[in-house]
C-alpha cells in the first residue's frame, strides 16, 4: 500500500501504527533527518561530561568538549565497530578509549591515539583518514541551552524547524529571573507498549481527561472541597489533580492551535498563579529582573503543552520535558525530565517537583491510565477488528489562517488531522 493512500483528511489506515516497514521509513525519512533533541546543556557541565543517546536507529554520545561546545558523535569506534560508551551518562575525561583494543579519541571525534601503530603500517589506514576519526552529527545548534542534532547535512535551521514551537523554551526559560532553567540530573525511562503516535496524539487531546482520569480527578477534588469546607486552602497539587476531572463543556473550550510540522500547543486550564506567599515571593523576583510588564508578558501565556512534533511534549508552565524515542512499531521509550528555575525559591521549584511525581511519573495514577489506553490501543490496531482510526470529530469545523489550524472546540481531532498532515509530508 502507498504511504500517501494511508492518511485521509479525517481517518488513517491501521497500518502506520503497527506495519514494521513503516516504522522503518519513519527513522530514516524522519528521526534520521529532522532535528532531534539530545539533553539539556546543563546535562553535561564540564568537559568530558557526556549522556548516551538515541536519534532514530543510531546511538549517539552528546558530549561537552574541551573547547566548552556541545557536541553529539555517533557512538561507535572507528575500528571495528565497538560503542565507545555503554553508560547512560558519565565523565569519560579528556577522551574516549574503546574498551576492546583502545583506540582513544578526543572529546570532539578526532583520533588520540593508536596502540601499537606498527602493525597498521603500510596498510590504508592512517591517523589522517576520515574513516579513523569518530563520526559526528551532521549538524548540533542549540536555542535556550537545549540541545538538538540532526544526521542530516541539510534541511531546515533549528529555528526554521522549531518555528512558532520554540515558545516552549522561551516560556519555560522566562519564568526564571535568570532567564535559564537547569535539568533535574535524573530522569524516568519508561518503556510504552505502544506506538509513539499514540503519545503525541495523547498530548493534545482533551476529549479524554474527563474519561481516563476521572477517577484520579474526582477523589483529588473531593479531597479540595474537604479541605475548603474546613477552612483550609487546599495546596495546589490537588488542583493539579482535580482539574484532570473538569466538565466537557469546559476541555471543549481550551483551545487547541496547531502549527506545519506537526508542532502545536494546549492552551492553559490550570490556575498556576495562587496569591500565596512563595507565588509573591516569586513574582516580585521575576518583577525585579524584568519589571511588572515582561513579567506580566510571561507569566499569563496561555499554555498547558507545547508540541514538537514527532517527539517532544513540553510543559513549560511547569518545566516538564518529556521526549519520545520510538524502538519498534510497538515500543518506545519515553524519556521524562524536569528542570529548575535558576533564581526562583525553592517553593518553585517544589510545584515542579508536584506536578513531575504526580502527573508524569509512571508510577502515578495518571500516567498508568493513559499508559494503560496505549497499550490497549496497540492490541486494537493489531487486530482484525477494523481498518481505519478515525479522526472525525470536529472536522471542517477548524479556523485556518496562515496555515495555522485553531481549532473551535478544545476536543477537535484537529490535533492529529494536524498532525497526520506533517507526516505524509515527511514521508512523501
Ligand atoms: Fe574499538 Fe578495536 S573496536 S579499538
Amino acid at each position: 500500500m502507498e504511504v500517501k493512500s494511508l492518511v485521509e483528511p479525517d481517518r488513517v489506515h491501521k497500518s502506520v501504527y503497527t506495519d514494521p516497514a513503516i516504522f522503518e521509513r519513519e527513522m530514516e525519512r524522519i528521526w534520521e533527518r529532522i532535528w532531534v533533541y539530545c539533553g539539556h546543556e546543563s546535562q553535561v557541565p564540564e568537559p568530558g561530561d557526556y549522556h548516551a543517546v538515541q536519534i532514530g536507529r543510531q546511538p549517539m554520545i552528546m558530549v561537552r568538549q574541551a573547547d566548552g561546545r556541545v557536541n553529539v558523535l555517533h557512538n561507535r569506534c572507528p575500528h571495528r565497530g565497538v560503542q565507545l560508551v555503554g553508560n547512560l551518562k558519565g565523565n569519560t575525561g579528556q577522551s574516549f578509549v574503546c574498551s576492546y583494543h583502545a583506540w582513544s579519541f578526543w572529546l570532539d571525534g578526532s583520533v588520540r591515539a593508536i596502540p601499537l601503530a606498527k602493525g597498521y603500517e603500510n596498510t590504508r589506514l592512517t591517523r589522517e583518514n576520515p574513516d579513523c576519526q569518530v563520526k559526528r552529527a551532521a549538524r548540533v545548534d542549540s536555542y535556550r541551552g537545549f540541545v538538538f542534532a540532526s544526521l542530516a547535512a541539510d534541511g531546515p535551521s533549528l529555528a526554521e524547524f522549531l518555528g512558532e514551537a520554540k515558545v516552549a523554551f522561551d516560556d519555560m526559560c522566562d519564568r526564571s529571573p535568570a532567564g535559564e532553567v537547569e535539568v533535574v540530573p535524573v530522569c524516568h525511562r519508561v518503556v510504552q507498549h505502544s506506538n509513539w503516535k499514540f503519545f503525541m496524539e495523547n498530548q493534545l487531546d482533551a476529549l479524554h481527561p474527563s474519561v481516563t482520569h476521572q477517577s484520579t480527578g474526582i477523589s483529588a477534588a473531593r479531597v479540595e472541597k474537604r479541605l475548603k469546607a474546613q477552612g483550609t486552602t487546599p495546596p495546589l497539587y490537588y488542583h493539579m489533580l482535580s482539574a484532570f476531572a473538569s466538565s466537557f463543556e469546559q476541555w471543549d473550550a481550551v483551545q487547541t492551535i496547531n502549527f506545519p510540522r506537526g508542532h502545536g500547543i494546549l492552551k492553559a486550564y490550570m490556575g498556576l498563579r495562587p496569591q500565596d506567599p512563595d507565588t509573591l515571593a516569586y513574582e516580585a523576583l521575576l518583577k525585579a529582573a524584568y519589571g511588572e510588564q515582561k513579567t506580566e508578558e510571561y507569566l499569563s501565556r496561555s499554555i498547558h503543552h507545547v508540541l514538537v512534533y514527532p517527539y517532544l511534549s513540553v510543559q513549560s508552565p511547569l518545566q516538564q520535558l518529556r521526549c519520545l524515542r520510538p524502538i519498534s512499531p510497538d515500543k518506545t521509550l519515553s524519556e521524562i525530565w524536569h528542570f529548575r528555575l535558576k533564581g526562583a525559591p525553592e517553593a518553585i521549584y517544589r510545584r515542579s517537583l508536584w506536578y513531575y511525581n504526580l502527573v508524569n511519573s509512571p508510577a502515578t495514577m495518571i500516567n498508568a491510565d493513559d499508559l494503560e489506553n496505549w497499550t490497549k490501543g496497540q492490541r486494537g490496531l493489531e487486530s482484525d477488528g477494523g481498518d481505519w482510526v478515525s479522526f472525525h470529530r470536529w472536522h471542517g469545523d477548524d479556523r485556518v489562517e496562515d496555515g495555522v489550524t485553531y481549532s473551535n472546540h478544545g476536543t477537535s481531532e484537529a490535533v492529529m488531522r494536524s498532525q497526520f498532515q506533517a507526516w505524509s509530508t515527511y514521508m512523501a
